[in-house]
């Protein structure tokens, strides 16, 4: 048991991921707002969740969605005005609910002033707050590194005839944390927030901003060849958020969650041990890489079931064994749905999302509930690229159809992976847009919102909603689920993804089918003793619980939660 699980309380706590663009528009310009938000909180307050992640709502000129910032102390207008981010605290606090505002420092807008300075001379004070370098000896980008979005990660920029780097879109100019001054510009811009009281922070792609600064070409010889090698988990990165603690994360005692690309484990237990004083929890990403051929995101396949069982449960155990902390979650603003992935989004939806949903919150770590993933929203269904808004997915569409691919493969695999599928607007009713919108809709609110609303969950006690209500009072009741050891049941069964987790006093148990058929599980050797035990049921999905025994029946997408009380 982790010493510090009882005095934390973030590690207690729920998270729940805005994505303010498309949560809840007062204004009818099509957007959601800030004071969309304020306006739910009560809903969320329902929920159960304390703690809520609000997505960049800075002045940005909006290429990649506000991750593109461009005035990082300042509010974007087509979000509201700093009154109402002031009103929204003050409505938080009297819920007792915590703010947790993203982040995004590795890169900054070419909006920005300090980019703006910083093009104009290779001698500008502010020059050396991006990383520019000399076109390659023999002309051409400086090395081969590619950006996240597709092409060279070099953009040439005529006025001094240098490349400066850009890991995602070109708009989006990577900062030196090499320079000293950056670092005290990132911190000083969190101290403003923090002194605004907010309660902490989710730091995008934080473990990129240490690159290495030879520059190397990537011979491709390990990872994807594409130059991550060379700058992810990169030299000085703990240094850097080390320094970021002693500055503002420890005085002002804030929560933090890093968001970590391409990491590793050994990584994520030093970012996320209290005693390395980095950050509270991390982000991962590889359990969400299952259906990626060889790693290739813009391919298809149907999910390595055992890949993501391995991985959760090796996660699991290596952050419990090193003191680290998870951020659990299926889905962000960044995945399609994982309803969608890894279940059944027609006929077997409800269930399936509380299959999925019993199954993540068994976990260690700190769970993250993404905006319409508490009522069971699937990916939109899809008819032309036309209805796609998404930067990458654009890019990703342009380079497969150059590439070879048919406008309609091309097409296919954009449906099943952009990150517009997490994007569209949150399904409130079934009023006209959802209730999302007096106006027109950024982007399209997906067909099946009659179906599927809050309205018709929030009352209903056996919708997907209420599943989640319970779910998460469960973290604040059960100990267990907070410091409980994890122990993975089911080996290799090729339909049930099983486990337990012990304290000193309880066992939880968590069993779930799935697959749309019938399952029989049973307990292994040296667990059967647990049959004779009472076992109580803290949460399932289904209308009748299996009988407690060491075989246990599951209809398809079935999925329970056990007690034994010590
Ligand atoms: C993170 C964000 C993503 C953004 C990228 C660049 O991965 O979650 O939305 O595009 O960083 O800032």
């Amino acid at each position: 048991m982790n010493s510090n699980s009882k005095t934390e309380w973030w590690r207690r706590s729920v998270v729940y991921q805005v994505y303010p663009r498309s949560f809840n528009d007062t204004t009818g310009n099509g957007v959601g707002d800030i004071r969309g938000l304020t306006e739910k909180l009560d809903y969320l307050h329902d929920l159960g969740v304390d703690i809520v992640w609000l997505q960049p709502v800075y002045v940005s000129p909006q290429n990649d969605n506000g991750y593109d910032v461009a005035d990082y102390r300042s509010i974007d207008p087509m979000y509201g005005t700093m009154d109402d981010f002031d009103e929204l605290m003050s409505e938080l606090r009297k819920r007792n609910m915590h703010l947790m505002l993203d982040i995004v420092v590795n890169h900054s807008s070419t909006d920005h002033f300090w980019f703006r300075e910083s093009r104009k001379s290779k001698d500008n004070p502010y020059r050396d707050y991006y990383i520019w370098r000399d076109p390659a000896p023999e002309g051409g980008v400086p090395n081969n590194w590619q950006s996240k979005f597709g092409g060279s990660a070099w953009q040439y920029d005529e006025a001094t005839g240098q490349y400066y780097l850009a890991l995602y879109d070109k708009t989006q100019a990577d900062l030196n944390w090499e320079n000293e001054k950056v670092r005290q510009e990132a911190a000083d811009l969190m101290r403003f927030w923090a002194d605004k009281g907010v309660d902490g922070f989710r730091m995008d792609v934080i473990n990129l901003i240490s690159k290495d600064q030879s520059f190397p070409d990537d011979d491709g010889s390990i990872m994807t060849g594409d130059g991550r090698r060379y700058y992810t988990d990169g030299p000085r990165v703990h240094e850097y958020i080390k320094e970021l603690y002693e500055r503002v994360y420890g005085p002002y005692n804030l929560v933090t969650v890093g968001e970590m690309s391409s990491t590793t484990l050994q990584h994520c237990i030093r970012y996320s041990n209290p005693q390395e004083r980095e950050f509270s929890m991390t982000f991962n990403f590889h359990h969400l890489k299952v259906d990626y051929p060889q790693g290739k995101k813009w391919e298809l396949m149907p999910y390595d079931f055992e890949a993501l069982k391995g991985l959760l449960s090796s996660w699991q155990i290596g952050m419990h064994d090193g003191g680290g902390w998870n951020a659990l979650f299926w889905n962000n603003h960044d995945q399609p749905r994982a309803l969608s992935r890894f279940a059944d989004d027609g006929r077997c939806r409800a269930a399936s999302a509380k299959m999925l949903a019993t199954t993540l919150h068994g976990l260690q770590g700190t769970p993250y509930v993404f905006q319409g993933e508490e009522i069971g929203m699937p990916n939109p269904n899809w008819y032309d690229i036309s209805e796609f808004r998404d930067i990458e997915s654009k890019n990703m569409y342009r380079i497969m159809v150059e590439m070879g691919k048919s406008p309609d493969e091309a097409f296919d695999v954009i449906a099943k992976r952009s990150r517009d599928n997490a994007r569209t607007p949150m399904q409130w009713n079934y009023g006209p847009q959802a209730g999302f919108t007096d106006g027109t809709p950024w982007i399209k609110v997906d067909e099946r919102y009659p179906e599927i609303n809050v309205k018709m969950q929030r009352e209903d006690p056996n919708s997907v909603f209420s599943h989640y209500k319970r779910l998460i009072a469960l973290r604040k009741t059960e100990d267990v689920l907070t410091d409980g050891r994890y122990v993975r049941l089911d080996e290799t069964h090729p339909q049930v993804y099983a486990y337990m987790r012990t304290n000193d006093r309880d066992t939880l148990i968590v069993i779930s089918n799935f697959t749309g058929e019938e399952a029989e599980f049973a307990l292994p050797e040296v667990h059967r003793g647990l049959c004779d035990s009472k076992a109580e049921l803290l949460i399932g999905n289904m209308k009748d619980e299996p009988a407690w025994g060491a075989v246990l029946k599951l209809e398809p997408y079935a999925s329970f939660m056990w007690v034994i009380r010590g």
